[in-house]
């Protein structure tokens, strides 16, 4: 008999068939005339109860079924009695495929921590909350390439290898096959990378950007969705070391068109995980976020409030709210600022723009007031930045002497500089954290429970 999973089970027209069902079991109670388990196959937030009729099974039979338990039912689906039931599973056959010793097994009923379950990441994916997280994520992702895949934009994918810093913030971990132990040394006593890999020095890519715009440059529009690297030493609830970010880069896109798009997107992604995960997102509400679908709603309705960096500051400054960190013009905004702007003045999303090139990257578009480049962070409620991006600096001129500003090493960028010296054309494009997406649907707070396996300072267990 085939298998039935158990998103599929509640359907109507299945009642009074036989039905074959596999899952873990996540508790068993009863007495010596009938036992209950319940039953979660990873399908859906939803477990299958399963009725033993202790005429026709024994003790014996039934002592392997303990929580974590992996079983085998085939049986009969009937119309449950019990309340909040829709259906059950009056069993006839089992078979137990693997036990799960209840001295050991760490997920036992009662309810645990997300510290805890940091601990047992491999096996937190089984639990209520892990299983609803997941599956809004994998949803979320699905969502991203059907509004790409829509739009007509290309998915590129970028190099995770590079030697190239993007962002240039040189938070980059270093990719090396060369003996730690016994480096090789030129005269001077610098290591010798010509002797390494690549024959220079390489690193894990912070963002797939600059690729991406040689995409868009030649497809018209582009996006990556891949997995990007950061080595800060940042512990906070919404950083992680390795992430995921979707880059969409478009030519012929200015700043407003950018903005337009971004906040297409962000509702896209929200109302089809609205649509599409209610259960889970009910769940995960009831137990951790009680505010957390009129949010989503709330996100949907609005339109995002945009204005300026020098307007944001001086609201801040306004503000007379006591800040951990002071604001003033220039400084690069904390999340209790960009909070304060979106939480407590507008309530409502916020994209900041026009930000001091100083605390931006080499690529933005420069202002003609020569202090400010056309920058744009969509700034979210208990996120703050979702999305960094910008219009591009599309003049080659411009470009060149940013470059030099900085000293960022021109043997890196010569390529990076051929868009502009052949055919180029205004662009632009931004960068969504995923995670940070995941933690805005799911109202979790802490960005180490919507990745499997985080990566973190001194953390990369599993
Ligand atoms: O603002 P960022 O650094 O922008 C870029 O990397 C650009 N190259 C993007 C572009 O224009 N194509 O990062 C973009 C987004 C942030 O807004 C944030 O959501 C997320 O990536 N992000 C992180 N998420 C988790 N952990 C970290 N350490 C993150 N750093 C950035
Ligand atoms: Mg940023």
């Amino acid at each position: 008999m085939k298998r039935t999973k158990i998103s599929e089970i509640f359907a109507p027209e299945l009642i009074g068939t036989e039905v074959s069902v596999m899952g873990w079991v996540r508790t068993r109670r009863g007495n010596k005339h009938v036992q209950f388990v319940a039953l979660n196959d990873g399908s859906t937030i939803r477990n299958l109860q399963i009725v033993f009729d202790m005429a026709a099974f024994s003790e014996d039979q039934l002592r392997p079924i303990t929580t974590g338990a992996s079983i085998h039912v085939t049986g009969r689906l009937v119309e449950s009695m019990g309340k909040g039931q829709t259906c059950e599973v009056q069993a006839q056959t089992l078979e137990v495929f693997g036990t799960a010793d209840p001295e050991t097994y760490p997920l036992q009923k009662k309810g645990h921590t997300l510290e805890f379950l940091r601990e047992k990441a491999h096996l937190r994916p089984r639990t209520n909350t892990f299983g609803a997280v997941l599956r809004v994520r994998s949803t979320l992702a699905f969502a991203i390439h059907r509004f790409f895949q829509e739009k007509g934009f290309y998915y590129l994918n970028t190099p995770l290898i590079t030697a190239s810093d993007c962002e240039g913030a040189g938070a980059m971990f270093q990719v090396t096959t060369l003996d730690l132990n016994d480096l090789p040394r030129l005269e001077d006593g610098q290591i010798d990378f010509s002797a390494d890999f690549f024959g220079k020095p390489a690193a894990l890519t912070v963002s797939g950007q600059l690729e991406g715009e040689l995409g868009a440059t030649a497809l018209g529009a582009i996006y990556t969705f891949g997995p990007t690297f950061r080595a800060e030493n940042s512990n906070t609830p919404r950083h992680l070391s390795e992430f995921w970010m979707i880059e969409p880069e478009m030519a012929f896109y200015d700043i407003t068109d950018n903005m337009d798009l971004a906040e297409e997107f962000i509702k896209y992604c929200v109302r089809y995980a609205l649509d599409n995960c209610r259960e889970d997102l009910e769940f995960l509400q009831q137990m951790y976020d009680n505010e957390l679908i009129g949010r989503l709603e709330g996100v949907l309705r609005d339109s995002f409030v945009r204005l300026t960096y020098t307007e944001g500051v001086n609201i801040l400054k306004e503000s007379g709210h006591k800040f951990e960190f002071p604001v003033d013009w220039g400084t690069d905004l904390q999340s209790e600022h960009e909070r304060y702007l979106v939480e407590e003045h507008f309530k409502r999303p916020v994209i900041l723009t026009d930000y001091p090139k100083e605390i931006k990257a080499f690529y933005m578009k420069q202002n003609d007031d020569g202090k400010t480049v056309r920058a744009m962070d969509v700034l979210f409620p208990k996120i703050g930045e979702i999305i960094g991006g910008s219009e591009r600096e599309a003049d080659y001129d411009k470009l060149l002497s940013r470059i030099e500003e900085l000293d960022i090493p021109m043997k890196d960028m010569w390529w990076y500089l051929d868009t502009r010296r052949y055919g180029t054309v205004p662009h632009s494009g931004f960068g969504l954290g995923f995670e940070r997406l995941v933690l805005f649907v799911t109202g979790m707070t802490n960005i180490r429970d919507v990745i499997p396996f985080p990566r973190t300072p001194g953390n990369a267990e599993f």
